[in-house]
């Protein structure tokens, strides 16, 4: 089975035009994200001249391919604020979160877009899994969600000690959601060109415009924002301050509505649970998340899948799979997104992102805040993801943690070829390997659909070793999460270009 989510099923991509952005306007947004669309929705209702620029497709990224569930109940993400951030960062955090929703529903209301009410619940299974959900009540209560309650018995096939709800969240699809912004910046005079990679910025100094360069073409405009989840440019070297984290989704038919909340779990590997309409009407689906690990981490990415099918059907017998796939998303080393100037002062080249797997919210707060910023609006909470504060101390262990372990992966990626020099025999249907097969720097080989491709296995982005991803037949970067095809395009990530050809 082809690794695609339920909702890129559901919306397939339909033939795409000649791209040319060039032109001069008064915002370039860069890339068709829930960030992205929503900041250009927000600024082209306000008379703003916004051109959208994506590099593949609307909801070709994390959004694309999220469970989309937007809650302000999210796993154990307020405790772990609660750890690093005093309480007032954390009621900013909350309200940032409620804000977004209350704009989602609203949004979803008035343009037809079907939402669910559900209930949020973290669940624990374990003792240590209690412990932290109980210090999750206690950090939702410190940033005034009262309406979280703690939970003994849950409607769910195992063995569950207690949870922690929050009532009436919502849940959605991502890519109807998507649509519906495009629609709707369109309509106020947005331009959205989809096929066309940006690759630098440049200008900007005093009161210059920026020059937008693009595969299509360069556009022109005073301010720019880069909605691409990691930040594509190095300035402000975002890519030190998050850790890449890939995981799983399932979608499984059921007869019945299998769940009727909104489930994760708080021990590992993390279970996600909720439930979505059958698109014919008929039944309904499960979709089940998790198995997260780091980006290139080594292990087989088909063993995560195959490790969630199997809890799967060992509580869901007869759910019948529909639909695998697999995303990533950003985790930050203080646990807040990060939403502002690429450089401290830089006000006209802005960024957003570092959403640590809860973007459906904190991507249309980030689109609130970068709106507001360039409108001259402004939220009480949006301080909380001003990414120079002094509170990016609170970080400061960690991210150096995060850098030796980048750097020890940097240095043993180029060690690996060295110690398995490869197959002789060559590689079977849907295998990659890194061969140090010359003088020099390593090569990616693999075989897909018959071919056998050969390409650089040095990053473009900065240099880290690729290694194979088996479920989606990628080369991902263990560094920072840029991922390339098989024939060495790039996908996603930092990187802006594709791996070298050999
Ligand atoms: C498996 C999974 C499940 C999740 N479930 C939830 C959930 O239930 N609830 C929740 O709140 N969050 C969830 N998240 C997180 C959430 O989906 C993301 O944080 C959010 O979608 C990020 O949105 P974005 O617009 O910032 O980025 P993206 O959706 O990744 O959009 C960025 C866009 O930029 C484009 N782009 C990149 N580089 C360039 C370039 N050089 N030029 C032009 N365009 C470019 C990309 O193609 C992409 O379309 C989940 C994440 C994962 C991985
Ligand atoms: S993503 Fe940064 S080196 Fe590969």
């Amino acid at each position: 089975m082809a690794l695609t989510s339920v909702w890129r099923d559901r919306h397939p991509v339909g033939p795409q035009g000649p791209a040319n952005v060039a032109g001069d306007w008064d915002v370039v947004v860069v890339g068709a994200g829930i960030t992205g669309l929503t900041t250009a929705a927000l600024l082209a209702r306000s008379g703003r001249s916004v051109l959208v620029v994506e590099a593949r497709h609307v909801g070709a990224g994390t959004t694309g391919g999220s469970t989309a569930k937007m809650s302000v109940q999210q796993g154990t993400q307020h405790a772990r604020i609660a750890r690093r951030h005093p309480v007032a960062v954390l009621r900013k955090y909350a309200d940032a979160n409620a804000e977004a929703l209350a704009w989602i529903a609203r949004f979803c209301d008035e343009h037809g877009v079907a939402l669910q009410r559900r209930p949020a619940y973290t669940y624990a299974t374990s003792a240590s899994g209690v412990r932290s959900v109980r210090s999750e009540l206690e950090a939702l209560h410190r940033a005034g969600v009262d309406r979280a309650t703690w939970v003994d018995d849950l409607p769910l096939p195992f063995r569950v000690r207690g949870a922690v709800m929050v009532p009436d969240q919502a849940q959605l699809d991502p890519l109807e959601l998507l649509e519906a912004l495009a629609a709707d910046a369109t309509r106020h005079g947005a331009t959205v060109v989809t096929g066309a990679r940006v690759h630098r910025v440049h200008g900007g100094h005093g009161s210059a415009p920026h020059d937008v360069v693009t595969d299509a073409g360069t556009a022109t405009a005073p301010t720019v924002v880069l909605a691409t989840n990691m930040p594509i440019l190095d300035r402000g070297g975002f890519f030190a301050r998050a850790k890449p984290m890939r995981s799983y989704g399932l979608a499984f038919r059921t007869d019945e509505q299998a769940v009727d909340g909104m489930y994760l779990s708080a021990d590992t590997p993390t279970r996600s649970l909720r439930d979505a309409p059958a698109p014919d009407g008929g039944g309904s689906l499960l979709l089940v998340g998790g198995d997260g690990h780091k980006t290139g981490a080594g292990t087989s990415e088909l063993s995560h899948l195959d490790g969630l099918r199997e809890w799967t059907l060992g509580y869901y017998p007869d759910a019948v799979e529909t639909h695998a796939w697999s995303a990533q998303d950003y985790v930050t080393h203080h646990g807040l997104p990060f939403v502002g100037p690429i450089l401290p002062g830089a006000d006209r080249l802005l960024v957003a992102g570092g959403y640590s797997k809860w973007g459906m919210t904190n991507g249309v707060a980030a689109a609130l805040a970068l709106a507001g910023r360039i409108l001259g609006g402004h939220q009480e909470w949006a301080s909380a993801f001003d990414p120079w504060s002094s509170r990016e101390l609170a970080g400061l262990p960690e991210t150096t943690r995060l850098n030796a372990e980048v750097a020890v992966e940097m240095t043993l990626g180029w060690l690996r070829p060295l110690r398995s020099p490869g197959s002789a025999s060559g590689l079977g249907e849907g295998e990659g390997e890194v061969r140090l097969d010359r003088v020099g720097t390593p090569t990616a080989v693999c075989r897909v659909d018959g071919t056998e491709h050969t390409a650089s296995a040095v990053c473009s982005h900065l240099g880290g070793v690729v290694r194979w991803n088996d479920a989606e037949r990628s080369w991902d970067c263990p560094l920072h999460g840029s991922r390339f095809g098989p024939d060495g395009q790039v996908l996603e990530g930092p990187a802006t270009c594709g791996l070298r050809r050999r």
